[in-house]
């Protein structure tokens, strides 16, 4: 939560901090704040609301300087408020902090700090890191940092600028994300990378427990001790374009037409095309190792989760491997029971998630192999399992997950087939019928996405319902989920996924003339029960709207709308059958006026417990 952007050169930095906040927006938007040095001289100007406010605040009123930090909250301690809002300062008003995170002891330190005499001008945990560093500092402002976090304990992303030193932007990591960019006579740091790719690919991710001082043409990184450390820049192959709207109207949508070409990337270099033959460079599990796997526990978060469900499916099915989804902030804190022979497969877009990292740390104390599947490359949760498969399906921006999600779903397929192969439950043969039909998915999905004028019709016909079920069985029960949940996120509509089965256990109750019922109709063994839950639900006068492949008389008779999709494997379905989801609730979203890519209460990466 809670967005980070920097900038330090020879250029003016306000306009470059605003664009970067812009573009992190999605990982909060309740307040806004940047503080610049100009001539030695610190400018703070924050304020309530959306970067938009402070854009015009700064327009009516504005800042210089070549260094500058900036910050978007996504309020956690302290109720979003002007004075909450970010850079905090210290009582001399010559330091300003932005900080993504939360300083679990700040109580603690606020009433030592305060008894010293230091004066708060909020509620927020943050600012005892300001007054912290004034409290310490002695003529080296690092110093003041890093014995400033020797007290404090939490996580945190820290940039911190001062008239102590005018020339520098001193930072700090411990949980939260912190990138380092560099460019020409020019380095920035933000909280993601997209957010400062159009400027360089050139980067420094910092690791927990580092800290360092970032000059315009220069960067040292050290651990709290102050002792050196030396770190290579990467260069990140992500497309700036991928980062930009490109003409959609909102990045849930781009992001949507997006899945053919993610898919893409995520099958590519994986499968070769000649044998079949499955790979993946950082998975660092050897065949040994998978054949001695005798349980998989899946952990995630959200939609990563509904991903981890379809997982457990999947690995049953084709590794007869007992499978099990937790959610990760269960998990982490339940004792669980786990060897070394578990597998624990975290799923995650991020990779920041911070009770999916906890449940990772978890399972590795617990003597498990973790594996994550993961968007972004190098983050946390990435670093902290043994091995990776990363999802390859570029920026996503929309708070709401879609794109990472049918990508999460071809990784867990790939390596579902892979340790069937391994454990001797699928052939060669059926092995490479399974590819082909991963490989022929992307063009499916293209056909899928035909249906958006239909869906937008549909959505019209449904907006102003106040509720929503959606029903499913197999593969089809996580895409109910998944529907329901992307719904709710950018409509706010209450809606409800169930395994179809247990609708007459409960929720039957619920369905009157006025409830639409999205049932997920897919084809295979249990269709024929699917009908039969549609009858109970048109028994009682509720509204159809049936996802299907199979255009068979049963189903046109009793739905009242049904979006049709291509005809693929069952594994593969729920791949396809979520796209007529998202876009209903994009468009559902759009007719009741929500804000698509940035929902109410809603940030990307939900890096507090
Ligand atoms: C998805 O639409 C949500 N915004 C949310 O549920 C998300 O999937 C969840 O927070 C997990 O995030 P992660 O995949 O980055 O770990």
């Amino acid at each position: 939560m809670c967005g980070i952007f920097g900038y330090i050169g020879e250029k003016e930095a306000i306009p470059f901090i605003l664009e970067g906040l812009k573009k992190l927006e999605y990982r909060g938007y309740d307040s806004a704040g940047v503080a610049t040095l100009e001539k030695g001289q610190l400018f703070v100007t924050k304020c309530l609301g959306k970067i938009q406010q402070l854009e015009e605040e700064l327009s009516q009123k504005p800042i210089g300087g070549q260094i500058g930090v900036g910050h978007t909250r996504w309020a956690t301690h302290g109720k979003p408020s002007q004075p909450n809002s970010h850079p905090h300062q210290d009582c001399t008003g010559k330091i300003a902090v932005v900080h993504n995170g939360i300083i679990e002891n700040y109580l603690e330190l606020r009433r030592e700090l305060a008894n010293k005499g230091h004066h708060f001008s909020s509620t927020t945990d943050t600012e005892v890191i300001a007054h912290l560093i004034e409290e310490n500092y002695d003529g080296d402002l690092l110093q003041a940092l890093a014995k400033s976090l020797k007290q404090a304990r939490g996580a945190y992303a820290l940039a911190i600028i001062s008239e102590h030193t005018p020339n520098s932007i001193i930072i700090a990591r411990q949980g939260s994300p912190l990138i380092v960019g560099f460019g020409a006579e020019e380095s920035f740091i933000s909280s993601d990378i997209a957010a400062m790719l159009k400027y360089t690919n050139k980067i420094i991710q910092l690791e927990n427990g580092q800290i360092g001082r970032l000059t315009p043409k220069t960067f040292k990184l050290f651990d709290l001790e102050l002792t050196p450390i030396k770190k290579r820049k990467e260069l990140v192959s992500w497309d700036p374009q991928s980062a930009e709207k490109s003409g959609f109207a909102h990045f849930m949508l781009k992001e949507i037409h997006e899945q053919p070409s993610a898919i893409r990337n995520t099958i590519e270099g994986r499968i070769k095309a000649q044998d079949h033959i499955i790979h993946f460079d950082e998975l660092n599990l050897t065949d040994k190792e998978i054949c001695r796997i005798n349980r998989i526990v899946f952990t995630a978060c959200g939609t990563s989760w509904h991903a981890a469900l379809i997982g457990e499916y999947l690995f049953e099915q084709f590794a007869k491997i007992p499978a099990e989804v937790e959610y990760a902030a269960e998990f982490r804190y339940r004792e669980p029971i786990i060897d070394d022979k578990t597998l624990v497969i975290a799923i995650t877009q991020s990779g920041e998630t911070a009770d999916t990292l906890g449940a990772v740390w978890e399972a590795k104390v617990q003597g498990a192999k973790v594996i994550s599947i993961c968007n972004v490359v190098g983050s946390s949760i990435a670093r902290e399992s043994h091995g990776v498969v990363y999802t390859n399906a570029g920026p996503e921006i929309g708070v709401a997950s879609t794109k990472a999600f049918t990508t999460q779903l071809a990784i867990v397929y790939l390596l579902a087939i892979l340790f069937g192969k391994r454990h001797g439950f699928i052939n060669e043969q059926q092995s490479i019928g399974l590819i082909n039909d991963l490989i022929e998915l992307p063009g499916k999905l293209e056909q899928t996405l035909q249906v958006e004028k239909e869906v937008e019709r549909i959505a019209e016909k449904l907006h102003k319902a106040n509720n929503a079920l959606y029903l499913g069985r197999g593969k089809g029960f996580p895409i109910a989920l998944e529907g329901a949940l992307k719904l709710k996120e950018v409509s706010y509509v209450h809606a409800e996924g169930y395994p179809a089965a247990e609708m007459k256990h409960g929720p039957i109750a619920l369905i009157d003339h006025k409830m639409p019922v999205i049932v997920l109709a897919l084809a295979g063994r249990r269709y024929e029960k699917i009908l039969g839950n549609i009858e109970e639900v048109k028994a009682r006068g509720g509204i159809v709207i049936a996802i299907a492949s199979d255009k068979e008389p049963a189903i046109m008779e009793k739905a009242d709308e049904i979006i049709f999709i291509p005809k693929t494997s069952e594994s593969l379905s729920p791949i396809l059958a979520v796209v007529p989801l998202q876009l209903l609730a994009y468009y559902i979203a759009l007719k009741r006026g929500c804000h698509v890519d940035q929902p109410r209460n809603l940030a990307k990466s939900v890096t507090v417990e």
